[in-house]
């Protein structure tokens, strides 16, 4: 990464203002968090700081409040995680601007760390308002970009504070763009990669940003589906983005070209509904009957994928290989999982709903890396530039 990092400006003594993604999957009815991965993965950053006696003053958003206050989506439960894994004191604060939040600033103290309230709470948040960038800007001596997963995003504290104090990147940050980086620039080849979920529309640019870097694509989730219809294949009542079927069949002419192998399942697992009691049916992929619709990879294709894994050096996964959530259409997704964590390649797994996944099969620790963005790994693989990152300041 050319940009500079919190290494690279003094941080000690300082008052470092650090954007970070604590948007965390928290349970409705407990309130508890369910995965913490996005507040581990902000540990050396921090720790980083602390060692440097600076004053640390955290941001962050969470869920999608639109400008207004709401209670759920307040950052306290996340300050009290941090608390626990630091073994210190962190202060929330009950809003990110105004005067009381800069008279407690102002009293704190060399190593102190305090959480502002969810950004989100401000319109000028995702507005990007430069005069909210700036009230956020006075907090600090220097920001310090540890969000990834929200690096896609040109909100006030992620790109337009840069416009008013020295901008670098912290150490997440900085491994995030370097491990995605080298799956575009160098792979150890054969590289695959492996995509699923609902939507192919989510998966086009990346698609087409790997051609000619990738080996084989495997495909599989709800996305498997549209690519089948393209190639003639009667897919029953599976949801189908009818509007991308000419994509996925450019898509594959492409990949042809490209000596790129693409696999789509030659089996699935069918139901006449997606839901928790009802039936899960092995059929061929060519056998689908016309009232249901696919909701996993079948057991034929779990090997054939399997196969082309195993003989790997680099792979990338992002997105279910069927509707994970229930237990009869996970199979696909399982195997997928484990078998990651035994392939002697560089293993990458993407954010969001797939990063949950290997950390709820406490497999996250056994792959290379585990992105903690999802829309953000998925631009950036897709050969956008990131606001958050170009913010920051170039390395000399
Ligand atoms: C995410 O979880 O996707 C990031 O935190 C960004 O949130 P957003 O998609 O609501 O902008
Ligand atoms: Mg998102």
């Amino acid at each position: 990464m050319n940009k500079m990092t919190v290494r690279d400006i003094k941080v000690r003594d300082k008052r470092v203002l650090v954007r970070v993604d604590f948007n965390v999957p928290v349970d409705p009815r407990s309130g508890a968090i369910t995965d913490d991965s996005r507040i581990r993965a902000a540990l050396p950053t921090i720790n980083y700081l602390l060692e440097r006696d600076a004053r640390i003053v955290l941001m962050s958003h969470r869920g999608r409040p639109k400008g207004k206050v709401v209670e759920e989506e307040r950052l306290a439960p996340v300050a009290r995680r941090l608390s626990e894994l630091l073994g210190k004191p962190v202060t929330a604060l009950d809003d990110c601007i105004g005067p009381a939040v800069e008279k407690a600033v102002a009293a704190m103290k060399p190593s102190d760390v305090v959480l502002l309230e969810n950004l989100r709470f401000h319109t000028g948040e995702e507005k990007g308002d430069e005069a909210f960038a700036k009230s956020l800007a006075a907090l600090g001596d220097i920001y310090v970009d540890d969000a990834f997963g929200t690096a896609h995003r040109a909100h006030a504290s992620i790109s337009v504070i840069a416009r008013f104090l020295p901008a670098v990147a912290g150490f997440l940050l900085e491994k995030e763009i370097n491990t995605l980086g080298g799956l575009v620039e160098n792979p150890a080849h054969p590289f695959t990669a492996v995509l699923g979920g609902a939507k192919v529309s989510d998966k086009v640019a990346l698609i087409n940003n790997m051609m000619g870097k990738v080996n084989a694509l495997l495909i599989g989730g709800g996305m498997a589906a549209t690519f089948l219809k393209a190639k003639g294949v009667g897919v029953g009542s599976s949801n189908v983005e009818a509007d991308l079927i000419d994509t996925a069949a450019d898509l594959m002419k492409k990949a042809a070209e490209h000596n790129v192998n693409i696999i789509l399942p030659a089996d699935v697992i069918v139901t006449p509904e997606i839901d928790f009691s009802a039936a899960a049916t092995e059929v061929a992929v060519d056998k689908i009957p016309a009232d249901q619709k696919i909701a996993d990879i079948g057991p034929k294709t779990t090997a054939a994928f399997t196969k082309q894994l195993r003989a790997s050096k680099t792979v990338f996964w992002n997105g279910p290989m069927g509707v994970v959530e229930m237990p009869q259409f996970a199979s696909g997704t399982k195997a997928l999982a484990n078998l990651l964590t035994t392939l002697d390649a560089t293993t990458v797994v993407g954010g969001g709903s797939t990063a949950e996944t290997m950390d709820t099969l406490g497999l996250a620790d056994k792959v290379t890396f585990v992105s903690t963005g999802g829309g953000a790994s998925m631009e950036f693989l897709g050969g956008q530039a990131l606001p958050g990152v170009t913010a920051l300041l170039d390395r000399k």
